[in-house]
């Protein structure tokens, strides 16, 4: 029986990549070349399976272009780059990597908030500068997280996990806004209260996003909402690029509309708005809330469990459209 071929769309760990070729005919991409939609079309020609990453669209046109393709697995929670109804509708599985990366993301969801709130990134450049020559009573002075209120837009594993932290570790108030209310039970858990949208713009001392970004979602947070935030509040984005109207966030930065923000996503990554570079008050980081290596191995593991168990007739552990199973032979 000939054995699936896969494509490994960008460098991973080796050892990864060796457990797949015990498994499939594995092409892959030690150099880590971002491919062209084209190139990711030819790559593919002739692979039942994917190994992609939030940089690899797979949309209606590929999915025309690659019709062996029995299934997509992506090595991140969020699958804003698949067009899952193309794919349920052709039959091709699509998975990703929820779970593993939960606390990671939320330590990190954390420590943005605080290094944010606390100045580190602005004060570390200024000590880096040579620019420090004495101690003032107003140096880089900034805001307060234990005993604030921590504001939480979306309220998945992720935002809970910070939630929890934010109520249990620093004896913050935590009110949420989430699309579906969370029970009364997880809610007591994570100390965390529901309120609506513009309760939590208003008193959130420190707004962090953690939602998915899909069309409802996009620029959730813009001048207006922007507008209607405490100016000594601060924004944190470890969700997705595009739930923040990164040109209102300058603005509103220059502006001090908002005092500060910590942004680890942003609108066409890995560009990134050129205004942001020349504000102060933002901590930017590139796209790194769950890279640890423990959780990046982590994730790899299971995208490959993903597309172990997807082709080899077994039940993939974390599948986005289940529907489509089983697969297409
Ligand atoms: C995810 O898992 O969605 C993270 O953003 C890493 O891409």
């Amino acid at each position: 029986m000939t054995r699936p071929a896969i494509l490994v769309a960008r460098a991973v760990f080796p050892e990864v990549v060796s457990r797949l070729r015990q498994h499939f005919d594995v092409e892959d991409n030690p150099t880590d070349t971002i491919f062209t939609p084209a190139q990711l079309i030819q790559r593919l020609q002739g692979k039942q399976g994917a190994f992609t990453t939030g940089s690899e669209r797979i949309g209606a046109e590929l999915l025309a272009a690659c019709p062996q393709l029995r299934v997509v697995s992506n090595m991140a929670v969020g699958y804003n780059n698949f067009d899952v109804e193309a794919l349920t509708s052709r039959g091709v599985l699509a998975t990703n990597t929820p779970d593993v990366l939960t606390e990671t993301t939320a330590d990190f969801g954390f420590a943005l908030m605080m290094a944010t709130a606390r100045r580190m990134a602005e004060s570390e450049q200024y000590l880096r500068r040579g620019e420090w020559t004495k101690w003032a009573y107003d140096m880089f002075t900034g805001s307060d997280i234990h005993g604030s209120t921590l504001g939480i837009l979306g309220m998945g594993r992720i935002g809970q996990g910070i939630a929890r932290r934010g109520a249990l570790g620093f004896g913050m108030r935590v009110i949420y806004h989430n699309r579906s209310r969370l029970p009364a039970e997880t809610e007591a858990a994570v100390g965390a209260r529901y309120v609506d949208k513009a309760t939590l713009l208003a008193q959130a001392d420190h707004l962090v996003l953690v939602l998915p970004y899909t069309a409802e979602n996009h620029h959730v947070i813009g001048a207006v909402e922007l507008a209607a935030m405490k100016p000594t509040a601060t924004l944190t984005n470890i969700a997705r690029g595009g739930i923040v109207d990164d040109a209102a966030l300058a603005q509103a930065l220059r502006d001090r509309r908002i005092a500060a923000a910590g942004l680890d996503v942003f609108e066409g990554e890995p560009a990134l708005n050129p205004a942001l570079l020349t504000v102060p008050n933002v901590v930017l980081t590139p796209h790194i809330a769950s890279a640890s290596i423990a959780t990046r191995r982590a994730m790899a593991d299971l995208a490959a469990d993903n597309l172990i168990a997807a082709l080899t007739g077994g039940v993939p552990p974390t599948p986005i459209n289940p529907a489509v199973l089983p697969l297409r032979t």
